[in-house]
């Protein structure tokens, strides 16, 4: 039986390198090889919808190839074995943690493998390219349909009900994650705030180091499923 209640976890894109997935600013990391100001913001996406799309429908190709892997599976592991609240708060727009089964679940970022139009912002899941060309299902116009991702500039999902987590969690962890982007990088100051003991498990300090209890650095696949173990274990 573990001493903690209420466990939310932060998850990045180091969390599913190891099943192939590119993060973002480690070496030849994604905006090593784009400008995300082209590919990840609304004015990009005015500016050059095609562009926009070409990138997305890449990184949902992409998608249809990779597996959760053995840290995304501990993860979920964690949520059915563990007799208290399990919360993912996950950065990341891949499908990885819902394919190891885990269903306490918010993508703050947007999910790949949606979409919605910007006339009715009627969403949908959709798994094939996006076009310019596409028709909503919804109101039948086209032109407008983009990927629900959120792009920089726009407001996270879910802040309310995260920011709530944040104050009733009592153990907070943070797996590959750089700590840059906010306000996910700011949410280990808000659980330490609300007394919870708070963790990093990352392949090197990230740049919010200094904010946590208690650091772990190695590949997730090897550390995650070890301190999921010590949790269950109480
Ligand atoms: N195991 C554990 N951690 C890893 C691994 C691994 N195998 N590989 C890389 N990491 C760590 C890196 O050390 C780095 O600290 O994962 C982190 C990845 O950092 P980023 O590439 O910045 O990704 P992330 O923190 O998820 O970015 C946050 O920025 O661009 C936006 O919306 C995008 O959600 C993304 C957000």
């Amino acid at each position: 039986m573990s001493r903690y209640q209420r466990i939310v976890i932060l998850t990045g894109a180091g969390l599913s390198a190891e099943s192939g997935l590119a993060t973002f600013r480690d070496k030849g990391g994604v905006w090593a090889r784009y400008d995300y100001r082209e590919v990840a913001t609304p004015e990009g996406f005015a500016r050059n919808p095609s562009l926009v799309h070409e990138f997305y429908n890449m990184r949902r190709r992409d998608l249809k190839t990779v597996a959760p892997n053995a840290a995304h599976m501990a993860l979920a592991r964690l949520e059915q074995e563990h007799r208290g609240e399990v919360l993912i708060v996950t950065q990341n727009v891949d499908n990885l943690h819902e394919a190891a089964g885990s269903t306490s679940l918010i993508h703050m970022h947007g999910e790949l493998l949606k979409v919605y139009c910007t006339h009715c912002r009627k969403g949908c899941s959709w798994t094939d390219d996006l076009t310019t060309e596409l028709a909503c299902p919804s109101c039948g116009k086209s032109g407008g349909m983009r990927p629900d991702i959120v792009w920089f500039g726009e407001m996270p999902y879910h802040m309310d009900v995260i920011g709530e987590a944040l104050e009733q969690a009592d153990l907070f962890i943070s797996i590959g994650t750089s700590g840059n982007v906010y306000p996910a990088a700011g949410f280990v100051a808000e659980a330490r705030a609300s007394g919870a003991h708070t963790v990093e498990l990352n392949l090197e300090p990230s740049e919010g180091r200094s904010f946590f209890h208690e650091a772990i650095h190695g590949p997730a696949t090897r550390i995650v499923p070890g301190f999921v173990d010590s949790l269950l274990a109480g």
